[in-house]
């Protein structure tokens, strides 16, 4: 039988470490028949180990030891403010187009306006307040088809009502609990305008005195 070259050791040289590229030696220690071969690693290698390292180090001093670029919670804080600042920007522009007359005469007769709206409220409320506005049964919400408007029945106030909650000091209705924002949900302030438009489209009757 043929000795393997690489196992008979008889073959192969014997050295304390590899000295050449591509060289390949046994080293001189043996421990309890285990043998141990060296050779240089390959440039390729030794290259991305470097690469990794000066990453590491330049990473490391940049962002932790001169805090050169903001860290990615910095960024995200950075965003999160300038989407409330536009959010903020959208409510004001909203806000200064807005007024009792054309959330009566404008918004509350476009019909894709209404339309968007009742399509939010059938998301967003109806779980309290009904399909048909009732709020009947175990329903938490105030029906919001009686013809009652219990803080403020001025559309704007009804508007401002959605969208920031009842006020603090209310005491709340039938479970004695008061509306969060939105109730609850995360509307854009048109989103709330559009729901405004459809409730004043579904009691027609309360807000004749606008109407022009
Ligand atoms: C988790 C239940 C809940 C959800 C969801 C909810 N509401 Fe309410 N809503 C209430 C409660 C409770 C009140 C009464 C709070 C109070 O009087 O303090 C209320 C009150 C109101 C009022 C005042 C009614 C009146 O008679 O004066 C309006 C308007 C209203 N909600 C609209 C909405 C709209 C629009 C949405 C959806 C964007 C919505 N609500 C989602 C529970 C809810």
């Amino acid at each position: 039988m043929n000795e393997d070259p690489i196992t008979s050791n008889e073959a192969i040289k014997r050295a304390d470490y590899a000295r050449e590229k591509g060289e390949v030696v046994l080293r001189e220690h043996e421990y309890d028949g285990i043998q141990e071969f060296d050779q240089k690693l390959p440039n390729w290698w030794l290259f991305t180990l470097w690469a990794a390292i000066a990453v590491f180090l330049t990473y490391y001093l940049v962002y932790y030891t001169l805090d050169l670029l903001p860290s990615s919670k910095e960024s995200m804080d950075q965003r999160v403010t300038e989407i409330e600042e536009l959010k903020q920007a959208e409510l004001q522009k909203l806000l200064e187009s807005m007024n009792d007359d054309t959330l009566v005469n404008t918004f509350s007769t476009n019909p894709d306006f209404v339309a968007k709206g009742k399509d939010t409220y059938i998301q967003n409320c109806a779980a309290c307040h009904a399909a048909d506005l009732g709020a009947n049964g175990g329903m938490t919400g105030r029906p919001l088809n009686d013809g009652e408007w219990a803080y403020g029945s001025e559309p704007m106030n009804i508007f401002k009502m959605i969208l920031h909650g009842t006020p603090a000091d209310s005491k709340g209705y039938k479970q004695g609990m008061r509306m969060a924002p939105m109730g609850g949900a995360q509307l854009s302030p048109e989103q709330v305008a559009q729901v405004t438009a459809f409730l004043i489209d579904s009691n027609p009757n309360d807000f004749k005195s606008y109407k022009k």
